[in-house]
């Protein structure tokens, strides 16, 4: 067998999953959700859960991909005995469902880029504009495109493919979007945008935290690109001991710095136009914020760098799905990098062809991979980790790390106790409502269509 890949530099391996974390999530995803659920009270309860959950279960996964440098899979089977060795399959199947349309997604922002740089956008009729990007033969163009682009980067391996690219990628994330937060800045309706943005009603917490809470913890493991197995692979390309917790800290802090730059662009963008920006939800970024650059002078060319900076993002994180995929395939099948990678490449391109043709099935495999998959995948790691192998466990986090007393008790604890219970019910809130979606959207959906 090939000796397994490893990251050239600690960096190398930060900057990866940064890039993993930083992603749609962070640019398209976060700022409707703050638009939907309430504002500031939405990015408070958000910001309590990228600590109190998110930052716990990165290094529940940390553990277990430094411990047996495997793929999620093989690392399940590995320290794991009975029922626990298929949680690994609870991982690939969300990346599976999750890449796919995650590059339907990126593909029009890629378009995104393209009607900037034409001086195409448009105040009046971006409903419909954005209705003729995101569904037909141009959204499934872009599909493939982007979906070509993951493949070539991850054929290349971890440290030539993955590596070399996140160190082009992440720098220009950040540098680009404190560049368009500063010029936001400089918009008329900053500081409107500003007080709705950063001040939590409490009222709002107290009477809407059932809708918010569930939503809210999706959207924090999704960003941070917890519970489908990204954290294990990316630890398992660890060659020595390092400060796992020093790592995980890094990782959270920027993607929420991110995200929340995200925040303080879209909000002023769409305050100085005008534009209520709780009323368009998923498509917030393609149809107000589109429209409000339209307003904008040279809006055609910032709109154009928004968009390059999402799609970057976007192909930052997509490679890490693909290669938690593309590792189980290499480590459990023993096919090569690039037979393994180019395959998936098509099948998943074919999995998401009908979420380019029409919304209803991004809402379907999105409700599903992001809402229940990737919750549940990281409740079951946590009662492995926490409760059948917490031995491993803590003297897997304690490498690396001088004088660590009792905090590694403590994060176990705060493991299996807290985390656990607040996943249960996490997960119980969301698959609930998926339910209510599938009998009530898609059904309609089904029944007119079919
Ligand atoms: N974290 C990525 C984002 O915010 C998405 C992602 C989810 C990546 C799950 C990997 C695993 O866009």
């Amino acid at each position: 067998m090939a000796e397994r890949e490893s990251w050239a530099t600690r960096t190398g391996f930060i900057l990866a999953a940064v890039g993993s974390a930083v992603g749609l999530g962070n640019i398209w995803r976060f700022p409707y959700q703050v638009g939907e659920q309430g504002g500031a009270a939405f990015l408070f309860i958000y910001l309590l859960l990228i600590v109190g959950v998110g930052f716990p279960v990165i290094l529940v996964e940390f553990v277990v991909g430094r411990n047996t440098e495997r793929n999620p899979v093989g690392a399940l089977k590995r320290i794991g005995s009975g029922a626990w060795t298929k949680i690994g399959w609870v991982f690939v199947t969300a990346g599976f469902v999750i890449l796919s349309y995650y590059s339907v997604v990126a593909g029009w922002t890629l378009r995104y880029v393209l009607l900037g740089l034409q001086g195409n956008y448009t105040a009046e009729s971006a409903p419909e504009q954005f209705g003729a990007v995101a569904s037909g033969l141009d959204a499934v163009v872009l599909h493939a495109i982007f979906m070509a682009a993951v493949v070539a980067i991850v054929a290349l391996g971890i440290e030539r493919g993955i590596e070399l690219s996140v160190k082009l990628m992440v720098p220009a994330i950040i540098l680009i979007s404190i560049g368009l937060a500063a010029y936001a800045f400089t918009l008329d309706g900053a500081a409107d945008a500003y007080a709705y943005y950063l001040s939590p009603e409490l009222s709002t917490i107290a009477s809407e935290w059932t809708t918010i809470l569930p939503a809210a913890a999706a959207q924090a493991f999704f960003t941070l690109s917890l519970g489908m197995g990204v954290m294990i692979t990316y630890a398992s390309y660890l060659g020595e001991d390092r400060n796992l917790a020093e790592d995980a800290g890094i990782i959270a802090v920027l993607d929420t710095f991110i995200a929340f730059t995200a925040g303080l662009i879209a909000f002023p963008v769409l305050f100085a136009a005008g534009i209520e920006p709780g009323a368009s939800g998923p498509s917030l970024i393609f149809v107000s914020l589109a429209a409000a650059f339209a307003e904008l002078p040279f809006g055609g060319l910032l709109g154009a760098v928004f968009f390059a900076t999402v799609a970057i993002a976007a192909l930052s994180s997509a490679i890490s799905i693909m290669e938690v995929v593309v590792s189980y395939l290499i480590d459990e099948r023993g096919i090569g990098r690039v037979p393994a990678t180019a395959a998936l490449g098509v099948a998943m391109f074919l999995v998401g062809t009908p979420a380019a043709l029409d919304l209803v099935f991004i809402d379907l495999y999105d409700g599903f991979a992001n809402s229940i998959l990737l919750m549940l995948g990281g409740l079951l790691l946590s009662v492995f980790v926490g409760w059948i192998v917490p031995d491993l466990a803590l003297d897997e986090i304690s490498k690396g790390i001088r004088n660590v007393g009792s905090l590694g008790s403590a994060w176990l604890w705060f493991v299996r106790v807290p985390v656990v219970l607040a996943l249960i019910i996490l997960v119980a809130l969301n698959a609930w409502d998926y339910f209510g979606f599938l009998t009530g959207d898609f059904a309609d959906w089904l029944s007119t269509n079919l």
